[in-house]
């Protein structure tokens, strides 16, 4: 598998991905409507990876598409095969992700995230490719469980999280009707933060972002006065929440190990968790980042959000297991690079 197809391959975690396959010599079909994105960061990457001397002229094509769209889709796999470059392997990030934004407009969730998936696949058997990395998400475990393994139990919340079950299942079933064709690899995700140790690539949240992490750098920079912390009365080391935050970039790496996996077995379906298996509160979050950066953070406390948990950290035996998973970077690293990421491009990609 060296030809892909990155959909939301200019999102946050796309834009880590991407660099890392091409400098791992993959040649890359990027499909993104923009919705959340910007060209920038695909030119970022593209600068990034020609200073680590990879030609990637002729490995990255960009293509701007809705993939509700289904032409838009056809478009791709049709231009990779007719160059013979055939697209052997999808990685599907693309999808509207917001907690909150999910529960007001959930048509545009169940819109957006089902249909493009619908889309995808049915392109996918068109052109014989049966290869997809899908990214799920954490979100879909029940809430009352502390340590999950993949064998948790599955209790959704919210619309968001909803798609990505959905998704799971319709992944599962063309896994059943089309016997011994697919490699499927849904991928767990914890929670991602940080950026790129350059500060040439990060999270560039549009709107008013609900999570952490942009919520941190918000408060360092200035824009916004405090941050109030969620509750401070959870059955924690510290009454503050507790998730499993891992580095944009191992997060990535995670995706490459899953491919070199992919790669050498039959045909499968599989769910794989990506944390690091160690969990962190919001408060060792907060100090964290302002020790490694030098900052204030000022908090309050407010009442516990609806939804939330007390504690989400990932058993991931079988990443490390199966895949050879193993995250490396710290929190600390996550906190500087997030940093640094901010203080070169404090509006964010807009700019340029
Ligand atoms: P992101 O919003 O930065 O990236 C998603 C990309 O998909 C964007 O570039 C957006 O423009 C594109 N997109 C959305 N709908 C599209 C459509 N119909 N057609 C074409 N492109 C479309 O999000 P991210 O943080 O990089 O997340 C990537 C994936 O990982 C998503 O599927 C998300 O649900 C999942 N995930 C993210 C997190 C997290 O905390 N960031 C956690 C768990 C799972
Ligand atoms: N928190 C605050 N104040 C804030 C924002 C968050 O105290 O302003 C706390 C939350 O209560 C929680 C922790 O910080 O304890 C993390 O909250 P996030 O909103 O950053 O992340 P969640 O764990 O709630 O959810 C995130 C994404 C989901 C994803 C999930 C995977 O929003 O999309 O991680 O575990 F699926």
């Amino acid at each position: 598998m060296k030809n892909l197809l990155i959909t939301g391959g200019s999102g946050f975690i796309g834009s880590h991905l991407c660099l890392i396959l091409l400098k791992n010599n993959y040649s890359l079909y990027v499909l993104d409507s923009f919705i959340n994105s910007s060209y920038e960061a695909l030119n970022r990457v593209k600068a990034l990876a020609k200073f680590d001397k990879k030609n990637i002229d002729n490995n990255l094509k960009v293509f701007v598409g809705d993939m509700r769209d289904k032409k838009t889709i056809d478009n791709v796999f049709r231009f990779a095969y007719e160059n013979n470059k055939r697209i052997d392997g999808v990685i599907h990030l693309a999808s509207l992700k917001s907690v909150k934004e999910s529960i007001e407009k959930p048509i545009d969730y169940w819109g957006n995230n089902i249909i493009s998936t619908l889309n995808l696949v049915e392109i996918m058997i068109k052109y014989n490719c049966f290869n997809i990395v899908f990214s799920s998400s954490a979100s879909i475990y029940q809430k009352d469980q502390k340590f999950v393994n993949e064998e948790s139990f599955i209790n959704p919340l919210h619309p968001y999280a909803e798609t990505k079950v959905i998704i799971e299942k319709l992944l599962k079933s063309i896994f059943n009707a089309y016997q011994g064709k697919w490699k499927i690899v849904n991928l767990r995700y914890f929670n991602p933060i940080g950026a790129h140790s350059s500060g040439q690539l990060g999270e560039d949240p549009k709107g008013d972002p609900n999570n952490i992490f942009p919520r941190i750098i918000k408060v360092a920079s200035g824009e916004i006065k405090k941050l109030y912390i969620f509750g401070n009365d959870w059955p924690t080391r510290d009454g503050s929440g507790i998730r499993d935050y891992i580095h944009v970039m191992d997060l990535a790496e995670g995706h490459l190990k899953a491919l070199e996996y992919l790669n050498l077995i039959e045909p499968k379906i599989l769910n794989i968790n990506l944390g690091t298996g160690i969990g962190t509160t919001v408060i060792e979050l907060v100090r964290v980042f302002e020790k490694v950066n030098n900052v204030k953070i000022p908090i309050a406390y407010e009442k516990r959000r609806n939804g939330d948990v007390s504690e989400l950290v990932a058993d991931i035996s079988l990443a490390k297991s199966l895949i050879n998973f193993f995250p490396s970077r710290s929190i600390q690293d996550m906190c500087k690079d997030g940093w640094k990421w901010y203080l070169n491009n404090p509006e964010g990609y807009e700019n340029n």
